[in-house]
């Protein structure tokens, strides 16, 4: 990526998402809070990149890292969206939901048909859905992402309500509740009213630090990348991004679920990834949390969805909070064990507003730490991972750099919980981080140097957002 690409002056068009490699970091570069005259040039820059990735019926995440359309991306983008396009956040959404499988999954990839073979790795050839029963007439992944779709469509609706967002949620409910029931359903291999993730890719964290000790269990061999060619890789710097061994063992579990035809039957007998997240199931609890409002709305029944994410939260604290280490940790189903790294995603069952008074505290203590660094005047938004840890890497991808996304949650929660304090003094820091960095995928932690796609669809909508709601 050209550095040149950083900061909101000079704005108008987007920078250009160039395949060049990030910038090396700014070592020294202090952080200074966006003044008032350059919110307005921020808020333009969000435009221009969102504009720029709108692509006929969705937004992609990055016209060269991620030329489709991810799940995730989507019910983020649709939020900021809501600020400046509302009918696109519908469209968005209803584009997702269009590709939607028979059993309520949502794919986290549909591809576009009209690219051609071979432009992202790995492609729908790769994937093959079109054999697995229940798929749709679309080419998509056969995996999920995080269910932030109802937050979303609530979050778009309360934004400008009228009776056009009331049809669009009389559409998506049903589609919503379905993806819920297939979450809480064939994928509670726990038993315990959580949902597993079946691949990294799932938690949306690709290579977070707390997928290392079950990723290190799957039998792979870095030379099979040898076989194919990285995407990734070839539009942004690779020591910014997983290592081949890693690709090696994401192939390896699509290539087991896909040999299944995605099935979840008995996966516990047969599938080598299988993991309870903090971030996948309070984002499941929040779901049923929207719907409940949702549910309003479009006439139907609010006490189930209630009673369900009541019943998520519960199992969320029993099963992945760790009283000795004050935060949460996923669970790997293959162990039954916690895993032990501290990373971002311990903090996200802070967007359950039901989070019970010593978990929420214990979070915060957590996040104000010198792991993560949250405070009322900080000089960069959080993270990915435990400062303080030795694989701690402030230029890998999910292994330590700054994210709009979670950063974003957490100061959701923190809004929900009352901490209006801190809820400011990170808004602020998000606001210097994309002042100094630009739209960019993610960021050095420390100097907010951008790394990755340039003009990155998420980051822009979720500055939309965080500008409006201050
Ligand atoms: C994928 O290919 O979907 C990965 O999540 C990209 O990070």
């Amino acid at each position: 990526m050209s550095t040149g690409a950083a900061g909101p002056s000079g704005l108008g068009a987007p920078p250009a998402d160039d395949p060049d490699g990030s910038p090396a970091p700014r070592a020294g570069v202090p952080a200074r809070p966006a003044p008032a005259g350059h919110l307005a040039d921020l808020r333009r820059l969000a435009i221009a990149t969102l504009d720029a990735n709108w692509e006929h019926d969705h937004t992609v995440p990055s016209r060269t890292l991620y030329p489709h359309q991810w799940s995730w991306d989507s019910a983020f983008i649709a939020i900021g969206l809501a600020h400046v396009r509302p009918d696109r956040a519908w469209r968005e959404l209803r584009t997702l939901f269009a590709a939607q499988w028979a059993d309520g999954r949502v794919p986290h990839i549909v591809f576009n048909p009209t690219l051609r073979v071979g432009s992202y790795f790995p492609g729908p050839e790769f994937w093959g859905s079109a054999g697995a029963e229940g798929a749709p007439a679309a080419a998509t992944s056969g995996i999920v992402q995080p269910p932030v779709h109802a937050q979303a469509a609530w979050l778009v609706h309360r934004r400008a309500p009228s009776e056009a967002s009331a049809q669009a949620l009389r559409w998506l409910y049903p589609r919503l509740v379905a993806q819920q029931r297939y979450l809480t359903g064939r994928r509670d291999v726990g038993g315990a009213g959580l949902a597993a993730i079946v691949h990294p890719w799932e938690s949306g964290l690709d290579n977070s630090p707390a997928w290392d000790a079950p990723m290190a269990a799957v039998p792979a061999d870095a030379a099979v990348m040898r076989a194919y060619r990285r995407h990734d890789t070839a539009h942004a710097d690779a020591a910014h991004r997983p290592t081949d061994l890693d690709y090696a063992r994401y192939v390896a579990i699509v290539a087991s679920y896909r040999d299944s035809r995605y099935t979840d039957q008995a996966l516990a007998g047969w599938h080598p990834f299988l993991v309870e997240c903090p971030l996948f199931n309070a984002a499941l609890g929040a779901a049923e949390q929207a719907l409940a409002r949702i549910a309003a709305v479009v006439g139907a029944d609010p006490g189930p969805h209630r009673d369900r994410a009541a019943r998520i939260t519960e199992a969320v604290v029993r099963r992945l909070y760790d009283p000795v280490t004050g935060t949460f940790h996923p669970r790997d189903l293959r162990t039954d064990r916690l895993v032990p790294a501290r990373t971002v995603l311990g903090l996200m069952p802070l967007i359950l507003p039901d989070l019970p008074g010593r978990q929420v505290r214990a979070v915060l203590t957590e996040a104000c730490s010198a792991r993560f660094g949250l405070a009322p005047r900080m000089p960069r938004p959080l993270p990915t991972h435990d400062r303080s840890a030795p694989d701690f890497e402030p230029l890998r991808y999910w292994r330590g750099p700054s994210w709009m996304n979670t950063n974003w949650l957490l100061w959701r929660g923190l809004r929900a919980h009352h901490r209006p304090d801190l809820a400011a003094g990170l808004r602020q820091s998000m606001l210097a981080l994309v002042a100094t960095g630009g739209c960019h995928e993610y960021f050095h932690p420390d100097t907010a140097a951008g790394l990755g796609s340039a003009a990155f669809s998420w980051t822009a909508s979720l500055l939309l957002d965080t500008l409006a709601e201050g």
